[in-house]
C-alpha cells in the first residue's frame, strides 16, 4: 500500500521525494479525477503548514473546483477573477505571499495567508490549475513553486 511518509532532508531532496512518491501513486492510471484527488491528498499531507490543496478544472469558460483536501471551496472561479483566474489567464505560476494585497483574491478559507497557483496545460490546451493555501504568510518560497511545478507536471503527463 502507498503510504504518504513526511519527506527529509533539504527542501530540493524533500521535493524530489514527493515527486518520486508522486509518480508512483499515478503509475498506470490515465483517470483525472482519481490521479487529481490521490495526488491532492500526498501534497497535504506531505507538506506542512497547508489549510487547502486541490484542483480547478477549465470547463472551456471558467474554473470549477474538482478534487481537494481542506475545507470547501468556491465552486466557479471566472478567469478574470482571484489567484487562480489569474494563474489560468496567464499560464504562469501564482506566488503570492500576501493574499490580502492580491487584488480580486477569493477569500474560500479566512484562514488563508499565502497561495502558489500552478496552471495545468497539456499540449497547449489549459486543464485547470492546480492550487495551494497556507495559513502562513510567505509559506512557499522559489523552491517550493520549482518543487510543486514539477508535481503539477507529474499530473499533466499522466493526462491521456
Ligand atoms: N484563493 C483562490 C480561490 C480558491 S481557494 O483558495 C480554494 C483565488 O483567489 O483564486
Amino acid at each position: 500500500m502507498f503510504t504518504a511518509t513526511s519527506p527529509s532532508g533539504g527542501k530540493p531532496e524533500q521535493y524530489a521525494q514527493l515527486a518520486r512518491q508522486a509518480h508512483a501513486l499515478l503509475a498506470g492510471e490515465r483517470d483525472r479525477v482519481a490521479n487529481a484527488a490521490n495526488l491532492a491528498a500526498l501534497v497535504y499531507h506531505a507538506l506542512p503548514d497547508l489549510n487547502w490543496v486541490g484542483f480547478y478544472f477549465f470547463d472551456g469558460h471558467e474554473l470549477v473546483v474538482g478534487p481537494f483536501q481542506g475545507l470547501p471551496a468556491c465552486v466557479r472561479i471566472p478567469l478574470d477573477k482571484g489567484v487562480c483566474g489569474a494563474a489560468a489567464r496567464s499560464r504562469q505560476t501564482q506566488r503570492v505571499e500576501d493574499v490580502h494585497a492580491f487584488p480580486g483574491h477569493i477569500a474560500c478559507d479566512a484562514a488563508s495567508r499565502s497561495e502558489l497557483v500552478v496552471p495545468l496545460v497539456r499540449h497547449g490546451e489549459l486543464i485547470g490549475v492546480f492550487d495551494l493555501d497556507s495559513p502562513e504568510p510567505a509559506r512557499f518560497d522559489v523552491e517550493d513553486q520549482r518543487g510543486l511545478e514539477a508535481v503539477a507536471r507529474i499530473y499533466t503527463e499522466a493526462l491521456p
